[in-house]
């Protein structure tokens, strides 16, 4: 049997974002765990057109390429890990659009969140993030990242090289979401939505 594909998806989009540091360390991580095959994506290079569709996604009859193909990348995921900074005390309307684009795809599946902040660590963004997660009947794994005053951990070359609480945090996350997506595994193939 093949592993769970796990999708990890860089939520940040600015020009001059840190995001894709964070993001590439919990793919080392996601590859290292050995429990899934790793998927990537990056909303910048995704850059999906505002609310561009006329229909409701739960309907799923999207009309544009872009939105076809997003849906098909969360599609084939099993499970997703979620990187996502703090924006005003809450998460980048980036990461809110793009899972308000599809519907169907997100359900029954485990998530992960990888927060990074100021002295917040993003945990505000990661707190708000969960009912809009739940809505689309994701399940949020309880373990999770969360990197204080997060630049501290990049390196000369804008490498992220976490601290022994991130290293550990991490691999807690990944076991928890790994534990998830094996006990969602029949409600995903009922597809329930
Ligand atoms: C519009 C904006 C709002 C921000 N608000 C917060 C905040 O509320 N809390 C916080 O800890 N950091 C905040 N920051 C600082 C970000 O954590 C920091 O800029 C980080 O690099 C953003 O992630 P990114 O580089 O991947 O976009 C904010 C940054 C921006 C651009």
């Amino acid at each position: 049997m093949s592993a769970p594909r796990l999708l990890v998806v860089t939520g940040s989009t600015r020009p001059s974002r840190k995001g894709p540091a964070v993001a590439a360390w919990v793919e080392r991580e996601a590859l290292r765990h050995g429990g899934f095959d790793v998927e990537t994506v990056d909303l910048a290079a995704l850059a999906l057109p505002l609310m561009d569709e006329p229909h409701h996604p739960k309907l799923g009859r999207y009309e544009h390429e872009h939105t076809r193909a997003w849906s098909a990348v969360v599609d084939r995921a099993d499970a997703v890990v979620l990187v996502v900074p703090e924006y005003n005390h809450s998460y980048p309307a980036t990461v809110k659009h793009a899972g308000a684009s599809l519907h169907r795809e997100w359900a029954d599946k485990a998530v992960g969140l990888v927060s990074y902040g100021g002295a917040s660590s993003g945990l505000r963004a990661a707190a708000a993030l969960k009912p809009v997660l739940t809505c689309l009947r994701m399940v949020p794994a309880v373990e999770a990242v969360s990197a204080p005053f997060f630049e501290q951990f990049l390196d000369d070359d804008g490498t992220f090289v976490p601290n022994e609480v991130l290293a550990t945090s991490v691999v807690a996350m990944l076991d928890e979401v790994a534990r998830l997506t094996a006990a969602l595994v029949h409600l995903r193939r009922a597809g329930t939505t």
